[in-house]
């Protein structure tokens, strides 16, 4: 299969190349760069992935912007099915500039979907959020029909809107789209901001680390290596159109987060209390079930284990 990655040079997507080509797939990358983090993390991740900027060969990279109608009217003719995770990601960086995910996520979504259409392409993956699911009542588990019409940061109102506009090119057009709700994907070359690269770096500098909130709020984390399995089992196991929670299914206190990264990196932890934040969540619990039904995906990573191969890839490549 030919497969256009959007935002294949960012975390979950150069572990996708790495996947898809290790199967024997042919990736185009399609990815802007835009500076959300160190640039030369996504570089790093392009030259780990292997791919070239060649106009042949069987993993390119296009760097250029997913709202590029022009662009993707190139690109797609050469593929067979897309996986769109190009976006602006992150929950508290939203509600610094609210407009820009609108523009990127929304608008760029559309456009994608406008150019899959005219080109006659039908298969698409979408990378949709745990987050759409808003802030839950305690013990409920997500499922994919709950009601997700209550986000609480422009990001998560962005992917939800992602989602709807995914249907909407369903029912018209008929494209085939499996919407993916990963919940907080984590490993090696994962986005610096997200809490589990912050707190690796803070633990081995033998910093404090500022925890929002009691430790009580809880997060059901995915490792990444099952997160891309699970996008290539969406890939061939076309639905229609599906919504799909990829998630463990066992949500971890954030305070055993903590203790667990600790163990992970063999130091003492301290940490310091601070108020929660507004967009975040207080919790996520994901139902796997529609995953396993359709997909047959099943998470296989524990968390110590993510944990263990996220610290040796830290050390490998920052010698701590
Ligand atoms: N990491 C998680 O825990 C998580 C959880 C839920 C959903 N997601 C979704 O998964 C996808 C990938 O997330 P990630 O963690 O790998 O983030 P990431 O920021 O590492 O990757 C996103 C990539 O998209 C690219 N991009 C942004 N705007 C673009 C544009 N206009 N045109 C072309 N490329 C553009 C960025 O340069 C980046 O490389 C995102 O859609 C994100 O919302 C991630």
């Amino acid at each position: 299969m030919r497969v256009l990655i959007t935002g294949g040079a960012g975390f979950i997507g150069s572990h996708l190349v790495d996947h898809l080509r290790a199967r024997g797939d042919e990736v185009v990358v399609l990815d802007s760069f835009v500076p959300t983090y160190d640039l030369r993390r996504k570089e790093e991740n392009v030259r780990a992935s292997g791919l070239s900027e060649g106009a042949v060969g069987p993993a390119r990279l296009v760097r250029g912007d997913l709202r590029d109608r022009a662009l993707l009217d190139r690109l797609l003719p050469h593929v067979d099915a897309v996986v769109h995770l190009a976006a602006l990601a992150g929950v508290r960086d939203s509600l610094d500039d609210p407009a820009a995910y609108v523009d990127v996520n929304i608008v760029g979504t559309q456009t994608l979907l406008d150019a899959m259409h005219a080109a006659g392409l039908r298969r698409l993956v979408f990378a949709s959020s745990s987050s759409v699911y808003g802030a839950r009542p305690d013990g409920d588990t997500f499922t994919e029909d709950d009601p997700a019409d209550r986000p609480v940061s422009p990001y998560a109102a962005t992917k939800r809107a992602g989602e709807l506009l995914c249907h909407a090119a369903h029912a018209a057009w008929g494209l085939d789209v499996s919407c993916l709700r990963f919940f907080t994907v984590y490993g090696p070359r994962q986005r610096p901001a997200m809490a589990i690269a912050r707190f690796t770096s803070l633990v081995l500098a033998g910093e404090t680390l500022p925890l929002f909130g009691d430790g009580s709020s809880l997060r059901d984390y995915t490792f990444v290596g099952d997160a891309v399995r699970g996008i290539a089992c969406a890939l061939d196991r076309p639905q229609g159109f599906a919504v799909i929670n990829l998630g463990c299914g066992s949500p971890i206190r954030l305070d055993d987060l903590v203790a667990a990264i600790g163990r992970a990196a063999d130091r003492r932890v301290r940490v310091e209390h601070l108020p929660e934040q507004p967009g975040d969540v207080p919790r996520t619990h994901a139902d796997i079930s529609r995953a396993g039904a359709l997909l047959d995906w099943r998470p296989q990573v524990a968390l110590d284990e993510g944990l263990a191969a996220y610290l040796a890839w830290v050390r490998a490549r920052d010698g701590v």
